[in-house]
């Protein structure tokens, strides 16, 4: 039965990725949808908003809200491979290992696709300075992915009989529990996915009909993301965090304390920012099948500083963030020796 079910599980996973694949292949090709939102005909008024503040016309769904189901396979997928990686039972990592390096490899491949397909070609009208960084940024986040995924698949063939081990639900002294382990895992994965889908997003041509519908599973996603962060700040209320490692030197744990918040500021802040720039634009928001109600007037300025904050401000001060935890995860166990820290959530 269980063999069965993480056939079935590779195999979803495996479509997810050959599906991506191939609309990343035909994403010039698609014509734009029918509305059929009542809603969306508020919106076909022309809204005076100018280029890079996520102008694109979203009053379009996929037929059958084939979008919101995509999207729903892509959040059911990061919590089973959050859920394999983490299982007590080494074969099931196993197979999560597989699963991951399948999807990674199937982002990092369909980014490189459209790179040389020429759909990034829609950056040389970059509307903000930091636009022509895109380009770049979306090659190097597709090399990152599939770096990770080949780690990945070596991680999965070296794995054979790995031990089974056991894990407590809550957080214990010195290691994160199987819930935070679960709760960790998604937020990463949707948080990375979202990340390239917003730049591809914003470089993609307007009249292309797939980018209504990243648009519906980009906000549907980051909404999910919202809510996670906040079950996962009521989780660390009911079960304490392990303590920082004690080898840590009073500076280094004031600075892990400090990207710790400054990671949960731009958990929030992402979705938040998101939301006021296209409530400001007019445009609607999406949770799966329903519309999020548009909470204001549309105004230019709401949309510039929270488009500003949301495209420019927040990708930079992650990748920053991103960028001194990984280099300081690394200088503590190479450098430092101390190899604890890392396994309090990898095993
Ligand atoms: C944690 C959640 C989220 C993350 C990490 C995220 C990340 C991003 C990133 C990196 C971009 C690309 C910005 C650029 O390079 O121009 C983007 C664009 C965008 N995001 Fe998000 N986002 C999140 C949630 C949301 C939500 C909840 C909404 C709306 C309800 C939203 C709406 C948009 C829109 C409209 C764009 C502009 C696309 C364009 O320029 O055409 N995002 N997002």
């Amino acid at each position: 039965m269980r063999t069965l079910s993480c056939l079935v599980f590779l195999l979803t996973v495996e479509l997810l990725a050959q599906v991506g694949l191939a609309l990343a292949a035909d994403v010039q090709l698609s014509e734009p949808a029918a509305p059929v939102s009542a809603q969306s005909v508020v919106m076909q008024q022309k809204q005076d908003v100018p280029e890079g503040f996520g102008i694109a016309n979203n009053d379009h769904r996929a037929p059958y809200h084939l979008d919101s189901w995509v999207g729903l396979a892509m959040l059911f997928s990061a919590l089973g491979i959050a859920v394999a990686l983490n299982h007590p039972s080494g074969a099931t990592r196993r197979i999560g290992y597989f699963s991951c390096a399948l999807v990674l490899l199937g982002i990092g491949g369909g980014l490189l696709l459209m790179r040389f397909n020429g759909v990034f070609a829609n950056f040389e009208e970059a509307a903000l300075p930091p636009d022509v960084a895109k380009p770049f940024l979306l090659t190097f986040q597709a090399l990152l992915a599939i770096v990770g995924g080949l780690y990945m698949l070596w991680l999965g063939a070296t794995a054979n009989g790995e031990p089974d081990k056991t894990f407590a639900n809550a957080n214990e002294e010195a290691r994160y529990g199987q819930y935070s382990r679960y709760l960790h895992w998604v937020t990463a994965f949707i948080f990375l996915l979202l990340m390239p889908m917003g730049v591809l997003m914003s470089a993609l041509s307007h009249d292309i009909g797939l980018l209504q519908y990243m648009y519906v599973i980009h906000k549907a996603l980051g909404f999910t993301l919202l809510i996670l962060v906040f079950v996962r700040l009521i989780w660390n209320h009911v079960s304490p965090r392990p303590a920082l490692s004690r080898s840590l030197n009073p500076w280094e744990s004031k600075l892990a304390h400090i990207v710790h918040i400054s990671l949960y500021v731009v958990l929030f802040a992402f979705p938040i920012t998101g939301y006021m720039m296209s409530t400001g634009a007019g445009k609607w928001s999406h949770f799966f099948f329903v519309d999020t109600p548009l909470l204001f007037e549309p105004s230019m300025e709401i949309v510039r500083p929270f488009g500003l904050l949301h495209k420019v401000l927040l990708p930079y001060l992650f990748y920053l963030i991103i960028f001194g935890h990984v280099v300081g995860a690394l200088k503590h166990h190479y450098i430092d020796g101390d190899v604890d820290s890392v396994r309090r959530m990898v095993s």
